[in-house]
């Protein structure tokens, strides 16, 4: 990405909701062949949230936007664009983004929504970046937030423990301090990949019925022993990218913030980045693959909890169905 732009793209605001209801892994070991210590020891997680059952991915996300208007002390009127990323929008049309607009009574945004799975907030971003640098745009947010709950078999102990619910948003700004901001962003698709990692049911292809019901293609599917070793190469390989492209070294990156599916593609990034696990974002152990929520999610609580300072390098990374991957270089501007 090179910015010719008079400015850069800066977030000057964070924002994250989790629901309340934790779900651990002694719950799914009460009806399904799994046990605490293959969840935990295959994938990192020890519980992940969920929201009731009748209520929206929307409420999420307003939430997480209602937490970082509030951080940042703006109106909401102030707002001229909101992206969202997600893979479990309310419904197939109005977009969440209409929906976004609409309950949070943002009266000067327009907004859309952007399907990436879990590189929905990446690319998001990245997107937003675009609409700051053209400068017609002032105020725009981004938020990552999917209830995969709504898209999850709870009777396939291959997926369902994998997933949670969440939202994270994050504001973007214009700053003419070219030094600070997104500085850099790499984004891949591979379409080869949707053999191993999608969901067939509810789209033009195969529309609702009772045969697609039946067939349970109305949730997740992952082939996740090829999707594994997928992300770990993709991701890390990207993330090095980034960092060599850019010619940070490892030293001076503040935290390496990676999609969190597995804690084992987590280290094997920061291994490549030749990165200790201390500058590394971590919330799958709590939260578990929240899809598009993951990342924002993590820069909101870690900011929030003052470990997040003006002037830190950090590389945001994500792979996902598609394939979708890519990283992101930020240099925290507050
Ligand atoms: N509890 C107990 N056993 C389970 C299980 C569970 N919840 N889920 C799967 N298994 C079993 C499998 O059925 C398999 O049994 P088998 O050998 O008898 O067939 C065995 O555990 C090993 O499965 P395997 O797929 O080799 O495990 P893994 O080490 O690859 O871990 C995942 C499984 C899903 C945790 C892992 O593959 C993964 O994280 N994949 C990628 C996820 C990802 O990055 N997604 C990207 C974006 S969402």
């Amino acid at each position: 990405m090179i910015n010719k732009a008079p400015f850069n793209a800066m977030i000057t605001a964070v924002g994250h909701y989790v629901p309340d209801r934790v779900i651990d892994n002694k719950y799914y070991e009460e009806y399904l062949d799994t046990s605490d210590e293959w969840i935990k020891s295959r994938t990192g997680i020890t519980e992940r949230r969920k929201l009731d059952a009748d209520t929206p991915t929307s409420f999420m996300a307003i939430k997480a936007i209602e937490n970082l208007i509030k951080n940042r002390g703006i109106g909401i009127d102030e707002i001229d664009l909101i992206i969202v990323g997600t893979v479990t929008p309310d419904m197939i049309f109005p977009s969440t983004a209409c929906i976004l607009q609409r309950e949070l009574k943002a009266v000067n945004a327009w907004g859309f929504d952007l399907l990436a799975a879990c590189s929905g907030f990446i690319f998001s971003l990245a997107t937003a970046v675009q609409f700051v640098h053209s400068g017609s745009h002032k105020k725009v947010i981004v938020v990552g937030a999917d209830k995969m709950s709504s898209i999850s078999n709870m009777e396939d102990r291959n997926t369902c423990i994998l997933f949670g619910d969440g939202a994270g948003a994050v504001l973007l700004e214009p700053t003419e301090d070219k030094e600070y901001g997104i500085l850099d962003s790499i984004l891949r698709v591979d379409g080869e990949g949707e053999k191993y990692l999608h969901m067939l049911g509810g789209g033009s292809l195969n529309p609702p019925s009772l045969e697609t019901i039946e067939k349970k293609m109305h949730y997740v599917y992952q082939d996740g022993k090829t999707v594994f070793k997928e992300a770990v190469k993709s991701m890390a390989d990207v993330s090095y990218e980034i960092m060599t492209k850019n010619n940070i070294t490892s030293d001076q990156v503040s935290y390496l913030v990676p999609h969190q599916a597995n804690m084992r593609i987590i280290t094997a990034c920061a291994e490549r980045m030749g990165i200790s696990m201390d500058k590394v974002m971590l919330n799958i152990h709590k939260y578990g693959n929240t899809t598009s929520g993951t990342i924002p999610i993590c820069i909101s609580e870690y900011w929030q909890e003052g470990k997040v300072k003006k002037g830190d390098y950090l590389i945001l990374s994500s792979f996902g169905a598609g394939y979708t991957w890519g990283s992101i270089l930020v240099k925290w501007a507050f």
